[in-house]
């Protein structure tokens, strides 16, 4: 197949991209390196010894993307491209509603112009807010967020249903990611942000590599067993090579599914401590603050609809996540 994949050179489209070509689609990338750098390009060529066509275009600009759909003939679309920072939503939410929906509102135009039947696009288990019962379950639908980052997802999941009642021929997948960590083992593709991290793992990984004194641990008063919230941290090779199997599912079934990714296991905030000192033999300091706002107490996947439709299920434990995460810290420190 040949697929457009937005937002390719960042941490989830760019562990994807490899697993597509090693499974000999061929790829087309879009990205404007908002939150990405051309170095990952390289490195995707030296991983997969294969050429990769890629064009440097912000999603937002209609004229220039649609050069894109006109030079090739897409059998599907990944839709990666995307900001993410849920704080910067909150004091930005206009910047946010025009990247992730108007840019998605022009990419699905062109879609429908050029007759691209298959989309796959990232959702976030952020969709579920704080309303439901764990394991979250697909077919719980849409909960209620607490910034505009999330609204966002839940505006493109709106977006594509309706798309999907007005075509019987299109397929849509929506995969709401649980907590994607890890690298992948060549080291040359993995998650370093710049500045202070805002997610645990990224966190934990420049405390390790001193960059960072300590961890912050964000409330030890939760109703979980050792007090610290919970969540379901997924390795991102399990993730990219859940996206080659929802594709594959998009292009031989019609209509709209929503799919969790996720382990549905439950790791607390001190058990991921634990398992990054286990897989870098490093001591991670800590202190305990207050809770931080937003966050909810206990995040974990129902799988089952991810094994029953595409046959997904994890192969990584949290401990192989914090390897793989140190292993690329250890390389790429500056
Ligand atoms: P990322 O920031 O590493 O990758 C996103 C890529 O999209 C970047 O390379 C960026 O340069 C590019 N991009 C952003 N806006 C663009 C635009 N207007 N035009 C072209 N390119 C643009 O993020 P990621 O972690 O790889 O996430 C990928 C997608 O998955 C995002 O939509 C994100 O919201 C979603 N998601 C991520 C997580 C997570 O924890 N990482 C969880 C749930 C959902
Ligand atoms: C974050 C995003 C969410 C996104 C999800 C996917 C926020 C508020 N939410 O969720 O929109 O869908 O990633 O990966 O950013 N923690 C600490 N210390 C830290 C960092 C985090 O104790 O320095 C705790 C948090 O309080 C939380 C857990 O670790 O309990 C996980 O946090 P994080 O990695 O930021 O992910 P989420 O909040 O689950």
């Amino acid at each position: 197949m040949k697929i457009l994949v937005t937002g390719g050179l960042g941490y989830i489209g760019s562990h994807t991209v490899v697993e597509l070509l090693n499974n000999n689609h061929s790829v087309v990338i879009v990205d404007n390196l908002i939150n990405s750098k051309i170095e990952v390009l390289d490195n995707l060529k030296i991983i997969t010894k294969k050429e990769i066509d890629f064009y440097q275009i912000d999603i937002l600009n209609f004229i220039e993307l649609e050069k894109i759909f006109k030079k090739y003939k897409f059998d599907a679309i990944i839709h990666f491209a995307g900001l993410k920072a849920v704080g910067e939503s909150c004091d930005k939410p206009l910047l946010y509603y025009e990247n992730n929906v108007s840019g998605s509102i022009n990419l699905y135009n062109l879609a429908i112009k050029h007759n691209v039947k298959n989309i796959v696009f990232s959702s976030s288990a952020t969709v579920y807010g704080d309303d439901f019962k764990v394991p979250f379950k697909e077919e719980y639908g849409l909960g209620t967020c607490t910034n505009p980052y999330g609204e966002t997802k839940k505006i493109n999941e709106i977006i594509l249903t309706d798309l999907s009642k007005t075509d019987k021929d299109l397929s849509v997948v929506l995969l709401r990611y649980f907590n994607p960590v890890g690298a992948s083992k060549t080291q040359l593709l993995g998650e370093n942000p710049n500045g202070i991290p805002n997610n645990l793992v990224p966190y934990i990984a420049k405390v390790a590599i001193k960059e960072l004194p300590y961890l912050n641990v964000y409330g030890n008063d939760y109703n979980t067993p050792d007090g610290t919230a919970i969540r379901d941290y997924i390795h991102i090779i399990d993730l990219a090579k859940g996206h080659l199997k929802a594709v594959e599912y998009a292009v031989k079934n019609k209509g709209i599914e929503v799919i969790n990714l996720g382990t549905g296991k439950g790791t607390s905030v001190l058990e991921m401590v634990k398992a990054y000192e286990k897989a870098s033999n490093i001591k991670i300091d800590y202190k305990i603050q207050p809770r931080r706002k937003g966050d909810i107490e206990t995040c974990f996947a129902d799988t089952a609809k991810a094994k029953k439709l595409l046959n997904f299920e994890t192969e990584y434990d949290i401990e192989e996540m914090c390897l793989d995460s140190y292993n690329y810290m250890i390389k790429n420190i500056k």
